[in-house]
């Protein structure tokens, strides 16, 4: 196991004149507080020989029933409180379904980029990740059918499909409806199981929400949902939806990990679906993220130097930059904490070294303003390892004469990014 890109971060972004644009943390004071408060307060006073007492192993059955109406809202209507299980945020669920399938030396596939949490997961299980290939449209079925086809070929039987449709975290992008009956298909005739992760699905700012893989294949997929971007991350309370038999088999591996999830905070979830507006909450926090997604494009489009692309997230809280040819962003990391501004490198999100060009940028924690700072300063950042970047290519070809030459491998072999004025960045090791 190791430290994740973001893990490192912290201490750095949580200084007063960093604007972060690294952190996905929802914007949970846009929550009525208050309200929130007192149902807590009330649930402790009025109930508390259940909210302080241990609970059952597959969590509270009046919450289970309510998961299964959020469900609903993307087109799963079939479930029953009796194949939920709920964790300790998806997180739990994601170990919870890795723990259950995966040996060492498992294959899995999960798209590239992918949730870095999840990777964490996969890499504790010693499992073998294979990224598939994704675009605008989300996760493209034909390279999924390469992958499987691949992995066939050597022999490597393929645990599961990891993927999250709706929002992408990092990559920001949606699994257009066609291909998301395309990777059924596939699924069905690879005989694939799908582990879907899909805590933003009800954060779209301009359509309802899509369907589920779930709701087209009950048996092949699994699903993982959570309260933690809809109402409170610190809460801790998501779900996994499965089948009965690998329910069971959840189960005992939850029992073995925390005995039972927590009482209170699975009864607050509970209590607040069942006596505040959650929906309309819902619709504040996008309209809230709606306006910071329009402040980061904007900045972007105004601000950033040709060759700069980025993605344009319909919802959910990310966009996934690529840097101009030949930049690296782990590289160019000090330098953007110096110019004061924080964002994650793309190199965290793959499980193969690749992402060197990319970073992805929260906006769902900043406020506008913030956000077209932050962005003004990364900006400035990019054009000045740009501009390092030709003063050493011209260094490299030989026309720029002034600067004295080091002795440099043979061309061809010189493989290595640019570095920066510190040169000394090329030792840093990348898992740090
Ligand atoms: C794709 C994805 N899956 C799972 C999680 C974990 O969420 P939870 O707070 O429910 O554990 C996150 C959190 O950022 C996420 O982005």
């Amino acid at each position: 196991m190791r430290a994740s890109e973001i893990r490192a971060l912290f201490s750095v972004v949580s200084r007063p004149e960093v604007v972060s644009l690294a952190g996905g943390m929802p914007a949970v004071t846009a929550l009525p507080l208050d309200a929130v408060g007192s149902m807590i307060g009330d649930l402790v006073s009025g109930m508390g020989a259940q909210t302080l007492q241990y609970g059952s192993g597959q969590g509270d059955p009046r919450l289970r029933e309510r998961i299964c109406d959020v469900m609903a809202l993307e087109g799963i209507t079939d479930a029953s409180p009796s194949e939920v299980v709920v964790t300790v945020g998806s997180q739990q669920g994601l170990d919870l379904v890795t723990r259950v399938f995966c040996d060492p030396g498992d294959v899995i596939l999960a798209e590239g980029p992918s949730y870095v949490g999840a990777l964490g997961v996969f890499q504790a299980a010693e499992a073998r990740v294979r990224h598939v290939a994704m675009d605008d449209a989300g996760l493209v079925p034909e390279a999924l059918e390469e992958a499987l086809q691949r992995c066939r070929a050597a022999g490597e039987r393929v645990k599961f499909l990891y993927t999250v449709p709706n929002f992408h975290n990092p990559a920001g992008v949606t699994l257009s409806e066609p291909r998301r009956q395309a990777i059924i298909e596939l699924a069905q005739r690879y005989d694939l199981l799908v582990i879907e992760d899909n805590p933003y699905g009800l954060l779209g700012f301009d359509h309802e929400p899509m369907h589920a893989l779930r709701a087209r294949d009950a048996e092949r997929v699994i699903y993982l949902g959570s309260f933690s971007k809809t109402f409170s991350p610190g809460l801790r309370v998501g779900w996994v939806l499965a089948p009965l038999a690998v329910r069971e088999k959840l189960v005992l591996a939850t029992e073995a990990q925390v005995l039972c999830p927590p009482s209170l905070t699975q009864y607050a979830v509970a209590r607040y679906l069942d006596t505040q507006p959650w929906r309309e909450q819902i619709k504040v926090f996008t309209e809230l993220y709606r306006e910071r997604r329009d402040a980061t494009l904007e900045s972007l489009a105004a601000l950033m130097p040709a060759g700069t692309t980025w993605t344009h997230p319909d919802g959910g809280f990310y966009v996934w930059l690529k840097l101009p040819h030949g930049l690296d962003a782990k590289l160019m990391q000090p330098r953007a904490v110096n110019a004061h501004v924080a964002y994650v490198p793309g190199i965290g999100f793959y499980a193969d070294g690749s992402g060197r060009e990319n970073m992805r940028l929260s906006y769902c924690y900043p406020e506008p303003d913030q956000i077209r700072e932050g962005v003004r300063r990364l900006a400035r950042v990019i054009e000045a390892e740009l501009d390092l970047h030709s003063t050493f290519d011209a260094v490299d070809t030989g026309s720029f004469r002034a600067v004295a030459q080091p002795a440099r491998p043979a061309r061809g072999e010189d493989t290595a990014p640019l570095v920066g004025p510190a040169g000394n960045d090329a030792a840093e090791d990348p898992s740090a």
